[in-house]
C-alpha cells in the first residue's frame, strides 16, 4: 500500500510572497501592495517588493525545483500582474512571465498547478468594492477566462481560491490581512457568498476556455480536529467540531460554509440557522451557479487540536499539556490533523484530495559550516506524512502532496519573522541554500514515499 504510484509529490508558493518586482513589468498594486505601506501592518516594518525576487529567478529557482526531484509546482497567478486594473486589457509583459515559469517547469518535467486567487486582489478592484461588490464574481470569471485562453494550452491543473476563510476572516473580518477591514457578518456574510459564486463562475469560465481537458479544484483551510482515542464517542465529537460553524462575527473560521455548497450545493443547516438573514435575496438560487463539477479537493491543513465525547456526546476540547510542541509561528506540532482532516473530509465530500499547503517555520540560520541544518522540518514532515500514509492506505483518495514552501518567502503580516522553506533564502543577497530538509524530501520523492 502506501502512496499511489502517480503520487504528486510537490511544492508550493504564492505570487506575492515570492515574486517581487513589484512596480516592474507593467504590474497593477493588488492590495497587499498597499496594505505594506500601511504603518504598524507588517510586524517588521517590511513588504514583498522584491522578497525573493522570483520575478527574475525563474531559471535557478526551476533548477532547484528539478534537483529536488518535484513532480509539480504550485504556484498563484497575481491578478494585478496580468490585469492592472482587475479587469479591461491585459499586461502582455505580465502574462509572459507566468508563460516563462509554465515552460520552464514542463521542460523540467514538473507539472504546474496554477491557483487563480491567493490573496492578491487588484487594489482598482478593492476600490470599487472588492468582494463586497456584486460584480465580484464577473469580474473574477473574466480573469479566470484569460488565465485559461493563455495557459491551458500547456496548464492542465487549476485551483481556484486558497483559503477563502483567510480572505474573509483575516482580510474583511479580523483587519489582520489586507484590506484590512473589520466588518460585520452582516457584510462578511455577502461577501463570502459572491467569493463562493466567483469560484463558480471560474469554473465554468476556465472550462469554456480551456484548449485541452483541465482539471479543477479548491484549496480552503481550517484546523483538523482529531480524537483523543478511536472510540466511536470520540470520533464522532471530532468529527463534529471539524464540520461545525462558530458562534458570533468570526463564524468564517470553519470548513462546510465554503466547502458544502461548492462540492454539495447547499449551505450547512447548523450556519443557515443563525446566518441566512445576512445572504443576499435570491442566494438559494445561487447555489446551482457555486456547485460546479470539480476534479478534486484540495485542502491546506497544518495542525489540529485534540477533542473527546463529552457526557452529552458533545464535543470538548483537550487542553495541550504544557511545554507541548511548536513551531516558530506557535502553532501546536499535532501530526494527527493529517490522517483525521483527510479522513473526514474524504467521507464528506467524496473527492480525489490534495493537500494543498503543509508545513513549519522554524528560525532557520545559515551555520557556521555554510549549510542550514532544519531537522526540525524533517522530523515534523515526516511525521506528518506518515499520517497522511495512513489515510491512504485505509482508503482515502489522496493524489498528492504541496510542502509549503519551496522557499522562505514574505509571511504576509508576519513580514519575513518566519521562515518557512526547504532553501533558505538570504534576502539581501538573493543566495538561495537548499536546507537539510531539501535533501531529505527529495529522498522521500525518489522512493514514493518508501523512505518515510
Ligand atoms: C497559509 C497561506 C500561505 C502561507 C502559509 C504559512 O495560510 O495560504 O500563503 O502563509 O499559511
Amino acid at each position: 500500500m502506501g502512496f499511489r504510484k502517480d503520487f504528486v509529490w510537490g511544492a508550493a508558493t504564492s505570487s506575492y510572497q515570492v515574486e517581487g518586482a513589484a512596480r516592474e513589468g507593467g504590474k497593477g498594486r493588488n492590495i497587499w501592495d498597499v496594505f505594506c505601506y500601511t504603518p504598524g501592518k507588517i510586524k517588521d516594518g517590511s513588504n514583498a517588493d522584491t522578497a525573493c525576487d522570483s520575478y527574475h529567478h525563474v531559471a535557478e529557482d526551476v533548477a532547484l525545483m528539478k534537483e529536488l526531484g518535484l513532480r509539480a509546482y504550485r504556484f498563484s497567478v497575481d491578478w494585478a500582474r496580468v490585469l492592472p486594473e482587475g479587469t479591461g486589457t491585459p499586461n502582455e509583459e505580465g502574462l509572459a512571465y507566468y508563460s516563462r515559469l509554465i515552460d520552464a517547469l514542463l521542460s523540467s518535467g514538473i507539472t504546474p498547478y496554477l491557483t487563480l486567487y491567493h490573496w492578491e486582489l487588484p487594489q482598482a478592484l478593492q476600490e470599487r468594492g472588492g468582494f463586497l461588490s456584486p460584480d465580484f464574481p464577473d469580474w473574477f470569471a473574466g480573469y479566470a477566462g484569460l488565465v485559461a485562453e493563455r495557459f491551458s494550452d500547456r496548464v492542465t491543473h487549476y485551483f481556484t481560491f486558497n483559503e477563502p476563510q483567510c480572505t474573509i476572516g483575516l482580510g474583511l473580518g479580523d483587519g489582520v490581512h489586507a484590506p484590512g477591514l473589520t466588518l460585520s457578518p452582516q457584510e462578511t456574510v455577502p461577501a463570502a457568498h459572491h467569493l463562493l459564486l466567483a469560484h463558480g463562475a471560474a469554473v465554468q469560465a476556465l472550462r469554456a476556455a480551456a484548449k485541452q481537458p483541465i482539471q479543477i479544484g479548491f484549496a480552503p483551510t481550517s484546523g483538523q480536529p482529531y480524537p483523543l482515542t478511536e472510540s466511536p464517542a470520540d470520533i464522532e465529537a471530532a468529527r463534529r467540531s471539524l464540520f461545525a460553524i462558530p458562534e458570533g462575527r468570526r463564524w468564517y473560521w470553519n470548513v462546510p460554509w465554503f466547502s458544502d455548497p461548492v462540492i454539495l450545493g447547499r449551505y450547512p443547516a447548523e450556519g443557515l440557522a443563525r446566518l441566512e438573514r445576512f445572504l443576499p435575496r435570491g442566494w438559494e438560487q445561487d447555489l446551482a451557479k457555486i456547485c460546479q463539477p470539480l476534479d478534486f479537493y484540495g485542502q491546506n491543513i497544518y495542525n489540529g487540536w485534540c477533542v473527546r465525547a463529552g457526557e452529552d456526546k458533545n464535543p470538548v476540547t483537550v487542553d495541550r499539556k504544557p511545554g507541548s510542541a511548536r513551531t516558530a509561528t506557535g502553532w501546536p506540532v499535532t501530526p494527527k490533523a493529517l490522517y483525521w482532516g483527510p479522513r473526514f473530509l474524504y467521507e464528506r465530500y467524496q473527492k480525489p484530495l490534495y493537500i494543498t499547503e503543509n508545513g513549519i517555520s522554524r528560525c532557520d540560520w545559515v551555520s557556521l559550516d555554510g549549510k542550514v541544518h532544519d531537522p526540525g522540518r524533517i522530523d515534523f514532515t515526516q511525521r506528518y506524512l506518515r499520517e497522511l500514509r495512513r489515510a491512504a492506505d485505509e482508503g482515502v483518495d489522496v493524489r498528492g502532496y504541496f510542502h509549503w514552501s519551496l522557499l522562505d518567502n514574505f509571511e504576509w503580516a508576519d513580514g519575513y519573522t518566519q521562515r518557512f522553506g526547504m532553501i533558505y533564502v538570504d534576502y539581501e543577497t538573493q543566495q538561495r541554500i537548499p536546507k537539510d530538509s531539501f535533501y531529505w524530501y527529495q529522498q522521500v520523492i525518489r522512493t514514493n514515499g518508501a523512505s518515510l
